[in-house]
């Protein structure tokens, strides 16, 4: 197949390329910076210099192309796009994020009808965000939590778009757990090596992971199945942040988290971080190995965390 990664130059970008190109697919990729041009031809691809938020560049680079598929991998989280995290106001450091949510979604989805492509993948998440009255565990019928009232819900909403307008397409939502792996965590290791990033209560709200290769695997298979519908691509452990914290610290070579109460969490942190570990809702990956046939690298983050974080920096491609 011939395929479009819309953001290939990102962390899942970078690993999805070479997988598909290995796979026998021509893929043509996207990046804000003609500096990154090189890095996306390294990876295999055919680079192409495209703002997602510019509707008609988005429409001539996929007309341009005429690809058979389409993935959808545009965010702007990165120090370059959005400036330092700010956990506590996520309204303002994911608003370009929100904006390819919504803008960039929609100018994606005119310029490939317009450029008649058949196969449409893109970005959900599935990680903290369950129903916080559902079980620990949920599927793909979940409520999402859109943390309404709080700094977290245009984002949350910017995601419902984006799935929303996706399905109505016709294409498939990947809904990935927190990612991890080469470059996707840099700013949380260095947090909590630094003890800058604590056990929030009693630590027993659930997220889901997934690394980034795993993830990558999952997008190859919805693309070359022409997937329709929402998919949970996370791992087979969702898990307590009382349990994965500390094992991350410990993977990472740092010392145990700190710990602090609810009401220090959210003037410092925000509400987010206190949803995210004391009421988070997790979910299953039962329909991504049914459907699509995916057989995880890392089935848990254990085995994920302690190879990505113990090793010895394996020598990536970066983005600059
Ligand atoms: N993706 C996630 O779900 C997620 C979750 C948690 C944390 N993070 C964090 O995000 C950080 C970096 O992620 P990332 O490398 O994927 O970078 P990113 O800044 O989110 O960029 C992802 C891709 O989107 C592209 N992009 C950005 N703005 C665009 C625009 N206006 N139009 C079209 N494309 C645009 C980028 O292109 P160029 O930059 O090449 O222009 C890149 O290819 C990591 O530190 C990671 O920890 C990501």
């Amino acid at each position: 197949m011939r395929v479009f990664v819309a953001g290939g130059s990102g962390v899942l970008g970078r690993r999805l390329i070479p997988r598909l190109v290995e796979r026998g697919h021509d893929v043509v990729a996207s990046t804000t910076s003609a500096a990154k041009l090189r890095l996306l031809e390294e990876l295999g691809a055919e680079g192409v210099v495209m703002n997602g938020l510019d509707a008609d560049a988005v429409r001539r680079a996929l007309t341009a192309a005429r690809p058979d598929a389409l993935a959808h991998e545009m965010t702007a989280i990165s120090l370059s796009h959005a400036g330092k995290p700010d956990i506590k106001h996520p309204d303002r450091w994911f608003a370009g994020t929100n904006r390819l949510r919504t803008t960039g979604t929609d100018n994606l989805l005119a310029a490939a009808r317009a450029a008649g492509v058949g196969t449409i993948v893109a970005q959900g998440y599935a990680s903290w965000n369950g129903d916080p009255d559902g079980p620990a565990v949920q599927d793909e019928q979940a409520t999402l939590n859109l943390m309404p009232g709080t700094a977290s819900e245009v984002g949350l909403e910017a995601l419902r778009h984006s799935e929303e307008r996706v399905l109505d397409a016709g294409g498939a939502v990947l809904r990935y757990g927190a990612l991890y792996g080469p470059g996707a965590t840099d700013d949380q290791v260095e947090l909590i090596r630094k003890r800058q990033y604590p056990l929030v209560g009693n630590g027993a709200g659930y997220s889901s992971w997934i690394h980034l290769d795993d993830a990558a695997s999952a997008t190859a298979l919805a693309i070359e199945q022409h997937a329709a519908g929402v998919f949970n691509i996370v791992d087979d452990e969702p898990a307590q942040a009382r349990d994965w914290l500390p094992y991350l610290a410990e993977c990472a070579g740092a010392k145990p988290p700190m710990r602090v109460p609810v009401w220090l969490a959210r003037m410092l942190a925000g509400d987010q971080a206190v949803v995210m570990m004391t009421e988070g809702r997790a979910f299953s990956n039962a329909k991504a190995k049914r459907e699509l046939g995916w057989h995880l690298i890392y089935p848990s983050w254990r085995q994920g965390f302690r190879a990505e974080f113990s090793a010895p920096a394996r020598p990536e491609v970066r983005a600059s």
